[in-house]
């Protein structure tokens, strides 16, 4: 089985994914890394280079492969990836599968996005909190249709990463 984490950017996914495979003596892989170690570039250099709809057809394109290719592996997505190519119906269909909606508030994903915008392409350009919580609050919007489509939701506020990933094992086993 794979455990397929998704969430907002900033929501914790990789840490959590990194604690959960720790927790669970399995392996964890990061959808961003992989790109970046098969296309041998940066996401925000990808992104700079040949833009988002290329990134898109990569990301679709490398999950695809991680999916058929892993098992027993803790999966971190990329913020957008259930957004986007039909990803989300690849996700739940694929009976090996399962996959958490890690949910944080948008107060929490302003805090920690604020500080740690400049290497994310699609929140880089935004200089003040009160641009980027409207920015986020209406991707969100757009996006939760997807993250709610995932099998399971966990909540991230106020929980640090070793209780996260104790809830989601709860959950699974
Ligand atoms: C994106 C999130 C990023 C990365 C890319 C696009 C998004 O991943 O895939 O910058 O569309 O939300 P993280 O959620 O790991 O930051």
């Amino acid at each position: 089985m794979n455990i397929v984490l998704l969430g907002y950017m900033g929501c914790g996914k990789s840490s959590i994914a990194k604690e959960l495979a720790s927790q669970l003596g399995m392996n964890s892989l990061d959808l961003d890394h992989y790109i970046e170690d098969q296309e041998k570039k940066s996401i925000a250099q990808i992104f700079k280079d040949h833009g988002e709809i290329y990134f898109r057809k990569k990301e679709s394109q490398y999950l695809k492969q991680l999916l058929e290719t892993y098992t027993n592996h803790i999966i971190s997505l990329g913020g957008g990836t259930p957004c986007f190519a039909g990803n989300m119906e690849l996700i739940k269909n694929d009976a090996t599968s399962k996959s958490i909606y890690l949910k944080t508030s948008l107060e929490e994903l302003v805090n920690r996005l604020f500080t740690e915008k400049e290497h994310r392409p699609l929140i880089a350009h935004i200089s003040s909190k009160e641009d980027l919580k409207d920015f986020i609050r209406k991707h969100l919007f757009e996006r939760s249709f997807y993250y709610n489509q995932a099998e399971h939701m966990v909540s991230t506020d106020a929980k640090n990463v070793k209780e996260i990933a104790l809830e989601i094992k709860e959950l699974l086993f």
